[in-house]
Parts: structure tokens; sequence; C-alpha cells
């Protein structure tokens, strides 16, 4: 069930304001604009890529060039729309020549992840590729832990590949589909349990 998350002051609009203008690593240095996570902040599902590309440094949102569209389109396909989840990623700043972030760059940026992560309080985090199964979860292959969930403390997350991965390689895009297939099932069942669980509640 959804409880509370404001257990504090914080926000999302606060964790924008800080992301927009921290110096905390040397990707600000290079860095058109930093992208902070967007999205529905009552969402019950957020999904966590990588970094920035060309794109969305232009435009200091996530997932709005070529992986965004896919993401996009296969959200679309099962159920989810762009307006009813919240999209974010490890590291909010782009990298030069779309590098992987280093250690220090995750670790710079890892506080802003964590807090949107509190303050929207999701049922399930969807993580999307190797960078964010490392960085989040310490896991190396994610070809051998994809379409499956981990529970992880008080945390439930996903497992599935980076839509950029599908870009030139049409068999990942169906491995793609049917992990958010999968997710989409399972999300649905998770919310209607809690909105039975509440209807017997307020009965
Ligand atoms: N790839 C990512 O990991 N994140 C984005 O926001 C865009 C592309
Ligand atoms: Fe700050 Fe993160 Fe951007 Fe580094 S990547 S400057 S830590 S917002």
């Amino acid at each position: 069930m959804k409880v509370s998350s404001h257990h504090n002051t914080d926000s999302i609009e606060q964790i924008r304001s800080e992301v927009t203008v921290c110096t905390l690593c040397k990707l600000c240095q290079t860095r058109t604009k930093a992208v902070p996570g967007e999205g529905l902040t009552s969402t019950r599902i957020m999904f966590v890529g990588e970094a920035p590309g060309r794109r969305e440094d232009l435009e200091g949102r996530p997932f709005v060039g070529s992986a965004g569209k896919i993401l996009e389109g296969v959200l679309q396909k099962f159920g989810f729309s762009r307006a009813e989840v919240f999209i974010t990623n490890v590291v909010k700043c782009r990298p030069q020549g779309n590098r992987i972030p280093d250690d220090e760059e995750r670790s710079a940026c890892r506080d802003y992840l964590d807090r949107e992560i509190s303050v929207i309080c999701p049922e399930i985090i969807c993580i999307l590729g190797r960078t964010a199964f490392e960085s989040i979860l310490g896991g190396k292959s994610i070809m051998s832990s994809r379409g499956k969930f981990i529970v992880r403390g008080e945390r439930k997350y996903f497992l599935t590949i980076h839509p950029a991965a599908t870009i030139y390689n049409s068999k990942l895009r169906s491995v793609l589909e049917n992990d958010i297939r999968f997710l989409s099932q399972e999300y649905k069942k998770i919310c209607s349990q809690n909105s039975s669980l509440l209807t017997d509640y307020m009965s």
C-alpha cells in the first residue's frame, strides 16, 4: 500500500532545484543542462536509466532522445503512459561522448537518486541496464538477471535491459518487450491488491 512518503520536507521540486545548479562532480563542467528525474510524484513505479545523452543534455529532460522513444513506445504498448510514471537516471549530467559514468560521478550523484526514491516511495523500481543494476544493487550481468524482481531492504526492484541496447539489435527489442509485459502484469496485480486492501480498510 502507498503509505505517505513525506517523512520530511524534501520534495521532487527541491531535488530538482539542487540538481539544476549542482557542481558536486566534474560533469557539471561539460553539461548543457542537468537532467533531474521527472514524472508523476504520486506514481507507484519508477524507471532508472544510466545518464543523460545528447538530447537530454540539451533539453534538461530524461529519456527524450532515441532511447527515450523506445522506452516510451514499449511502456505505452503495455499500458504505462509516460505521464503516470517517474523516470530518472543514476547520474544527472551527461558524460561527454556518452561514456559510462565513473564511480566518482555515480557516488557524487547518488544522494539525488536516493532522495527521489524516498520522496516517490515507489512499489517497484525498474532498473534499465547494467549501469543502474551495478550502481543500485551491486549487480554484474544484467542479461542473466533481467526479467526478474529482486527485493532488497524495503524496496522491490525489477531488472531489464537498457532501451538503447535494442537500437542495433532487434532481438533485444523483444527481450525488452517481454520484460515490460511481465512487469506490467505484476504491476497491475500489485495495484489491484492494494486497492482492495484500501477498500477493505475503508468499508
Ligand atoms: N539513456 C539513459 O540512460 N538515460 C537517458 O535519460 C537517456 C538515455
Ligand atoms: Fe551534480 Fe550529479 Fe551533475 Fe555530478 S552528475 S554535477 S553530482 S547533478
